[in-house]
């Protein structure tokens, strides 16, 4: 079952947040889903602890460059979508991570072209190809655009990108008060209620698009 990983070489532009939204969306059409908490900080622990959580996902801590293969094949035995949060700074554990992955998403926080900071991730795992004796597909995304410049398309930014060939998801995570209240209340959108955080729907909306985007981009391979 696919294994996912999120990776960027710089820190706090959503990774962790980008893993539990699409986590919350795979559990709540009733799949089966580990969280593979590979960052040394213990985000998605510390989250898992705020409240219970759905009842086909959990999450594995390993942040341990040994036993990181085996964690992250364990899980995919045993689970529909396997999906690694990786920390920030380039590290073996984040090569081995991705040589097992079926899908690498490489979150970007910027509403401008960030073809730099995309080029360093997707060097990192066009590395792993070699290694893993495959081309493992990968896709730069925006992560917190502002609900202001919602109406630049996927195809606005694909076209940035295209210039620098690295390959776009079509589809953004928007910033939403809902999406950082997933970390202060714990769990995932659909245990939220409206009256614990505004623009529920939307945020709610936005994620369920950008789940299935990631479908299906797994359905279609490389690019
Ligand atoms: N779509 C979003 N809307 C609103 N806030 C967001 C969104 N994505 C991330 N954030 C906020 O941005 C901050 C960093 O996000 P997050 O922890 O997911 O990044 P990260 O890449 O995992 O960071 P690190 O490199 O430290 O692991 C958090 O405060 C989070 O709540
Ligand atoms: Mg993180």
């Amino acid at each position: 079952m696919p294994v996912i990983s999120l990776v960027s070489s710089k820190g706090g532009v959503g990774k962790t947040t980008s893993a539990v939204v699409l986590a919350g969306e795979f559990a709540a059409a009733g799949r089966k889903v580990v969280l593979v908490d590979a960052d040394p900080n213990r985000p998605l622990e510390a989250w898992a602890r705020l409240r219970a959580l759905p009842e086909t996902m959990r999450v594995v801590t390993d942040d341990s460059a040994e036993t990181i293969i085996d964690t992250i094949e364990d899980a995919r035995a045993g689970a529909d979508f396997v999906i690694v949060d990786l920390e920030g700074t380039a590290t073996d554990r984040i090569g081995f991570a991705v040589a097992r992955s079926d899908l690498v998403l490489i979150p970007l926080q910027s509403s401008v072209l960030d073809a730099a900071e995309a080029a360093k991730s997707v060097k990192l795992v066009r590395q792993m190809w070699k290694v893993a004796n495959r081309e493992i597909p990968y896709r730069a995304f925006y992560t917190r655009v502002p609900p202001a410049i919602r109406e630049r398309t996927a195809r606005d930014i694909e076209r940035q990108f295209s210039d620098a060939e690295i390959p776009t998801l079509p589809a953004t995570l928007i910033d939403r008060a809902a999406y950082r209240a997933l970390f202060s209340l714990g769990g995932t959108l659909h245990e939220l209620e409206s009256a614990d955080v505004s623009g529920l729907n939307g945020a709610r909306e936005n994620a369920r698009n950008f789940a299935q985007t990631v479908i299906n981009t797994l359905r279609g391979g490389a690019a």
